[in-house]
């Protein structure tokens, strides 16, 4: 089972949507629109589903914008207050916090009917609590935090959307570019799907991270006012 995005393109890239019972992955550099797509995959879910579901939403940096849920919610045919009703939102100010705020969402999914878990973005704690001096642990507080998530995503059939930064490194021989999502294999290899986002001068596009066919594995966007959708055909 899957739900819409609300963008043709994205749709198509992941054969029908957001899958249920598994963790979708989107990384891209800053400004590229994972956040504005986290907020939107929030109203989709619920016109998608059933307007009385729930989504637990789990921010890190603060990006979540009232104004910005509304108008996506209008541009879908909601009522915005309704909602913002069913979006459990939780700002979170550490990885600790994120760990007990992922185990106590446990409790809400087992009250409530809620199919979508998003945690924008995944890293930004671990990141900035554990320097490279401790890159052993932060990766084994990573894995912990993936493997419950996973857990809960397949137990209870909860579609989990995680967003994630890049890092730069070297380009290899068989790369088309040098941008990895933090955090490297342990998220790719808990994600069904990992989906990097690009801005390419005044472009943006989606692709899926790790297939190589350039012609099917695109799709365009650019974010408006009320969200994201597919680029203009001209
Ligand atoms: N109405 C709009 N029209 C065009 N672009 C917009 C509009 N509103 C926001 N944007 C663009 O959206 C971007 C912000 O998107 P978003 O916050 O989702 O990025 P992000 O990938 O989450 O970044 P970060 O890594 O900093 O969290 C900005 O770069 C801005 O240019
Ligand atoms: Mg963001």
């Amino acid at each position: 089972m899957k739900f819409s995005t609300g963008v043709k393109a994205l749709d198509a890239l992941l054969e029908g949507g957001i899958e249920f019972g598994v963790i979708t992955h989107f990384f891209g550099s800053f400004g590229v629109g994972k956040s504005i797509l986290a907020q939107q995959l929030s109203v989709t879910l619920l016109k998608e589903t059933n307007l009385n579901n729930k989504v637990i939403f789990f921010d890190t940096e603060g990006s979540f914008n009232i104004n910005k849920i509304s108008k996506i919610s209008t541009r879908f045919g909601l009522d915005p207050q309704h909602v913002l009703k069913n979006i459990l939102y939780k700002r979170i100010w550490s990885f600790e916090e994120q760990e007990v705020f992922l185990k106590i969402s446990e409790d809400y999914i087992k009250k409530y009917n809620v199919k979508l878990i998003v945690i924008d973005c995944l890293t930004t704690h671990l990141r900035s609590e554990f320097n490279q001096d401790v890159l052993a642990l932060r990766q084994s507080n990573l894995e912990t935090h993936l493997n419950r998530l996973l857990d809960i995503s397949e137990k209870y059939d909860v579609a989990s959307v995680i967003t994630n930064q890049v890092v730069s490194g070297f380009v290899g021989e068989n790369e088309r570019s040098s941008e990895k999502p933090v955090g490297g294999n342990i998220i790719v290899k808990y994600s069904k799907y990992s989906i990097r986002l690009v801005r390419l001068k005044n472009r943006r596009y989606a692709t899926l991270f790790g297939v190589d066919d350039l012609d099917t594995n695109f799709a365009p966007f650019i974010i408006a006012d009320d969200g994201i959708r597919d680029e203009i055909v001209k």
